[in-house]
């Protein structure tokens, strides 16, 4: 009987359905605490470029940007040009992508749920220095514990959502973590535009209220279920099907089970994580990973996101009225996430990315003409119509970004990989995140100083190389089981499945067994 049903259920996956699962509420639950990962991460974003704008700061740790902050002789562009300022943004994802190779080894063998409990623990040291420092070195040791967090949160908890979710919804729930990156980015706004009034301690707060997210990620780690996947790649087979029924709410689960138990065989093979990453089957995954990664931050989100008060600021608004923008473009990002959540699964993958890339150019083609006409060097008066236009401008931006890229770039790469490469395929994703996240943090005031408006000009032609990319090489992933990847995504790429010559994997056939083909 039971041999009946899974030869309905496993021929109805193949075919385009998915297997028999409920939305439980430990589905939800989980996957709600996990994504707690994300608000740490965003908070950390969102945090730096509020507190880098305060005097008290500046004063404490920065003395020399100060002064020239405060001098009228130098250039708009390039007040906040200072190599020690942009280390204290950058050194966080500088951390956070050494520490995502460490991440690797132990989502797969410690498992996702104890790389999340590893982060959170990184998380509360890093707010203690960063807290309580009384030097530079105390805050950038602070900040680059709080990276480690970062790259092991962002490595578990992205596979983590994928593998738990149910097929059909799996989009929107693994956006969960960039729902929680954009709270956490616009709780960080919040609080700078209040902290920023109490003198002179106003941002000590702001960097030790990050304690609430790495609180919240550490209880959320110690509750929550490791995936099925997991487990069973561990050995831990029984457990896993328990896990399996518990989350699908049904005992009907022995074709994802064998699914699951077919991919971890190739995956228990596999002796050199790196080295099987690099092998020809795998380049698709590997390639769009790293692409989406390198685009996604040269879509110029967080010359925005990091530099909003700043940048603001440089236009001419007081440093209270930037504060202000940067809290109207954290709710927009906020809110444009979802419709992400929400639309994923239905329009897809593919759609919601072009259509973003539309927008952003535009958006960022106005931005730049503007600046380039209104702002010059010495007069920062952008006046008050142009300002709101700018200002709507970047919220136009921060929104289609928010609904494509931000979550898109994190959902893919987790949910093409096999499970043979998952992790290590997520430690490559994580890193050239962070890499480039470092890059455009590390180089965004020099830059802006140098390019001036045109810094969007060069952003945008990024943006139509990104969705040429989209549009020619991206296959969509809506609605097809994680597992199953290899034979109805890649095999199907009218490019990639070129790379699949040879490939020598499991199939599991209608009776759920599995094939070695
Ligand atoms: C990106 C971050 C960015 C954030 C903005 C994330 O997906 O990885 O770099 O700051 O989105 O919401």
């Amino acid at each position: 009987m039971a041999g009946g049903f899974s030869v309905s259920a496993s021929a109805s996956a193949s075919s385009g359905t998915e297997f028999e699962a409920k939305i439980t509420p430990i589905v939800i639950i989980s996957c709600i605490m996990a994504a707690t990962g994300g608000l740490m991460f965003g908070y950390d974003v969102g945090i730096s470029g509020g507190v880098t704008s305060m005097d008290d700061f500046l004063r404490e740790f920065f003395p020399t940007v100060l002064k020239k902050k405060h001098e009228d002789k130098e250039s708009n562009y390039c007040k906040y040009d200072n190599q020690g300022l942009q280390l204290f943004t950058s050194s966080l994802y500088l951390a956070g992508l050494t520490a995502t190779f460490f991440a690797s080894y132990t989502t797969r063998r410690l498992g996702r749920r104890l790389t999340m409990l590893i982060a959170g623990v990184f998380f509360i040291v890093g707010v203690i220095f960063n807290g309580a420092a009384q030097n530079l070195t105390m805050l950038i040791i602070g900040r680059i514990l709080l990276g480690c967090g970062v790259g092991f949160a962002n490595q578990a908890v992205p596979l983590f959502l994928s593998e738990i979710a149910p097929t059909r919804i799996r989009g929107g729930l693994n956006i969960l973590f960039q729902l929680n990156v954009t709270i956490g980015i616009l709780f960080a706004n919040l609080v700078n535009y209040g902290t920023a009034k109490i003198h002179p301690w106003g941002w000590r707060l702001s960097l030790s209220l990050a304690g609430i997210p790495a609180g919240l990620l550490t209880l959320g780690a110690l509750f929550v279920v490791d995936t099925p996947n997991s487990l069973i790649e561990r050995g831990r087979l029984e457990d896993g099907k328990a896990v399996l029924k518990k989350i699908r709410g049904t005992d009907n689960v022995e074709p994802e089970f064998n699914e699951i138990v077919a991919a971890s065989r190739v995956a228990q093979e596999v002796k050199h994580p790196f080295r099987n990453l690099l092998q020809r089957r795998n380049r698709p995954q590997l390639v769009i990973a790293v692409l989406l990664q390198i685009f996604q931050q040269f879509a110029g989100i967080n010359a925005i996101m990091f530099y909003a008060p700043v940048l603001f600021n440089t236009l001419g608004f007081q440093s209270d009225a930037s504060l202000y923008s940067a809290v109207i473009t954290g709710a927009v990002n906020l809110l444009a996430t979802l419709v992400s959540v929400y639309s994923v699964d239905r329009v897809g993958r593919r759609m919601l990315l072009l259509e973003a890339g539309v927008q952003m150019f535009l958006s960022q083609v106005a931005i730049a003409v503007v600046l380039g006409i209104k702002v010059t060097d010495r007069s920062d008066n952008l006046g008050h119509g142009w300002a709101i236009m700018v200002v709507v401008m970047v919220c136009i931006y921060v929104s289609s970004f928010a609904w494509s890229w931000g979550p898109l770039a994190w959902l893919i790469p987790s949910e093409t990989f096999p499970l043979e490469t998952r992790s290590v395929g997520q430690s490559i994703t994580v890193c050239v995140n962070l890499l480039f996240t470092f890059v455009i943090a590390q180089a965004f005031l020099s830059m802006l100083c140098h390019l001036k408006y045109a810094i969007f000009a060069f952003f945008s032609a990024w943006v139509v190389v990104m969705s040429l990319f989209v549009l020619f090489f991206l296959p969509e992933t809506k609605n097809v089981p994680i597992e199953e990847m290899t034979e109805r995504v890649w095999k199907q790429h009218w490019f990639w499945q070129r790379f699949m010559d040879g490939d020598n994997h499991h199939i599991v056939n209608s009776a759920g067994k599995i094939n070695t083909v």
